[in-house]
């Protein structure tokens, strides 16, 4: 099989068993191994599928049409044996459920997968504590230890842990909150994000006050003005690109099960609502690999490829082994599944469209429309011989007569390494910039150059040195006018693109995803907060279920970096 440089180090350090430190199996070997294990549970079902769906699920991981999320790859068939990427963890209000998330939290990182919190239910900084007659540290407090804990702790060996940190924008500590990133040295292992509620937007669109309520009290504790709350998360996003924010009500409106619980908090990277122990397992289509010599869409393949990868994940469920009972239990319960697209702007490319065109957007709907009823009728006809998931009675697709197999079929990941491995676009993001470094989990990898625009430079002749050096060191091919006209505007970046561009295309995706779509709005460094203010209306606005922003420079240690071509 064909990969990258790039793909093949992250594979060998990361993915590939090692026996004492030495590599013991190839790429090929391994996507053998996850074929082998994910096709184990057809036996739970119908013996005869084993050998049939061992080869599907082998062909299109190694044809790079489909990836699952980095935990699978790396422990199928292994020991471990976690191949989840996506958890919630619920924090009661007492030290001893806290330590307990805390324990959770170390047992998930050893394995490979993220952790997300809402911290929103613990009682407020200098609160009573009965027991002592002390005063409460608060959630902020708390954070701290989860912070260094996942610091320490590696996960599976393979990286650092990462943690999503909700707070309600009605919490009494909330302006302690949205300001405690102000220090990028504090809670590095944190994404911090705000739970905002419909009735706080309201007041915001009407500028009066809201209530904090202290959640161990169940009392509103004192009154703000939105706008003030407001203006203190656009400043902050402004200031270095946290906290974002999640809608909270509208998250709750889309639950699928709400007989089961109240979702109160995302996955680290914020594309993955989950109930209090719940875990969800990711994969994506490569959608780079589905654009025919006729620059037109393989539809058929890409239902084939989405009902093949729906019964994988499906799988999954079964063959994963959990860190914690109930884990396990609210997990079979839903049976949630997330399948996203990576590669959405090679495809763009290989199509003929630029990412800031209206067209982009209509591919966008059009595509992610029909993932979207094409995993449905996977699951639907699924449910037909291993029944619908166990809490269907009750649920959003009981009352539309709808058995499902799975609770929630789509979410749009940030696919951050997976992307390397199939050498792709990541996710739906369009290309950061044209020639760049790509820091590798810690380290930092050789120059990469998108494969399908050195093809498309290379057929208009653009293979002048200098030419190229003067693309890398700027990213960005908009003004050269070397460059044809019709080539500048295919070749866009995530800079050369307006936020506005951003959030639609944000917006056509989630349109069609369950879950939620992971997205970073870019700005220029000279954005006004005002122009920030403006992008969160309009995800409030268009439907998304959460917004994180970030202005060029104002973050350091940057994960993607243009450099030039040497
Ligand atoms: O590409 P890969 O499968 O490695 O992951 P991703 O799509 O970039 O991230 C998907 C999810 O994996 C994140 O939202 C986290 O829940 C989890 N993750 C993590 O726990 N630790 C990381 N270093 C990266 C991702």
């Amino acid at each position: 099989m064909e990969l990258s440089q790039a793909a093949k180090a992250i594979l060998e350090k990361r993915y590939l068993k090692k026996k004492y430190g030495q590599v013991i199996e190839t790429p090929e070997d391994m996507f053998r191994r996850v074929a082998n294990n994910i096709a184990m549970a057809e036996e739970n079902y119908c013996k005869h599928h084993v050998a049939e769906m061992t080869e599907a699920f082998f062909q299109i991981m190694t044809r790079l049409e489909f990836l699952p999320n980095s935990p699978t790859l790396m422990n199928a068939g292994r020991d471990l044996q976690q191949l989840s990427a996506c958890f919630v963890i619920p924090v009661e209000d007492s030290i001893e459920g806290i330590f307990d998330a805390l324990k959770v939290a170390a047992l998930i990182h050893k394995s490979g997968g993220g952790t997300g919190f809402s911290f929103s239910r613990l009682r407020p900084k200098n609160d009573t504590v009965q027991t002592t007659g002390g005063v409460a540290s608060g959630p902020l407090s708390f954070m701290k230890i989860f912070n260094v804990a996942t610091e320490e702790i590696k996960q599976g060996g393979a990286r650092r842990g990462a943690n999503m940190a909700i707070l309600r924008v009605d919490h009494p500590d909330i302006l302690d909150f949205i300001k405690a990133k102000k220090d990028a040295t504090k809670y590095t292992n944190f994404n911090f994000s705000v739970a905002i509620t419909d009735e706080f937007m309201q007041a915001v669109a009407v500028n009066t006050t809201y209530g904090l309520r202290n959640p161990h009290t169940n009392k509103i504790v004192t009154e703000l003005l939105a706008t003030d709350v407001y203006n203190a998360i656009i400043d902050m996003a402004w200031h270095n690109g946290e906290p974002g924010v999640v809608f909270i009500d509208r998250i709750n409106g889309a639950n699928p099960t709400p007989h089961v619980g109240y979702i109160e908090s995302t996955n680290p990277c914020g594309e993955q609502p989950l109930l209090p122990y719940e875990s969800c397992n990711l994969g994506s289509i490569n959608l780079a690999k589905f654009v025919n010599d006729n620059k037109e869409i393989d539809w058929e393949r890409l239902k084939y490829v989405t009902g093949t990868a729906v019964q994988f994940l499906d799988n999954v469920i079964d063959m994963n082994q959990y860190p914690l009972e109930s884990i396990a239990e609210v997990t079979k319960g839903n049976r949630k599944i997330g399948l996203g697209v990576m590669g959405f702007t090679d495809m763009l490319i290989q199509l003929g469209v630029g990412y800031a065109e209206d067209r982009a957007v209509e591919i966008a709907e059009q595509v992610m429309g029909f993932i979207h009823t094409e995993a449905r009728n996977a699951s639907k006809e699924l449910a037909t011989w291993r029944g619908a998931f166990p809490n269907y009675k009750g649920s959003i697709y009981e009352q539309q007569g709808l058995p499902l197999r799975n609770a929630t079929l789509t979410t749009i990941a940030p696919t951050g390494t997976i992307s390397m491995i199939a050498d792709c676009s990541s996710g739906i993001e369009p290309l950061y910039a044209l020639a760049y470094k790509r820091k590798i989990i810690d380290e930092e990898s050789d120059m990469q150059i998108n494969q399908h625009v050195k093809k498309l430079l290379e057929e208009h002749g653009i293979n002048n040195k200098n030419l190229l050096e003067r693309i890398s060191e700027r990213g960005s091919v908009q003004g050269i006018n070397e460059i044809p006209l019709e080539l500048q505007k295919l070749l866009v970046t995530a800079h050369d693109i307006t936020p506005k561009q951003h959030v639609r295309m944000q917006a056509a995706f989630q349109k069609y995803t369950d879950n939620a779509v992971s997205k970073t709005v870019n700005f220029p460094s000279n954005a006004s907060k005002g122009d920030i203010a403006k992008v969160f209306n309009l995800a409030y606005e268009t439907g998304c279920k959460g917004i994180t922003v970030y202005r060029d420079g104002s973050r350091l240690g940057q994960i993607l970096q243009v450099s030039s071509v040497t």
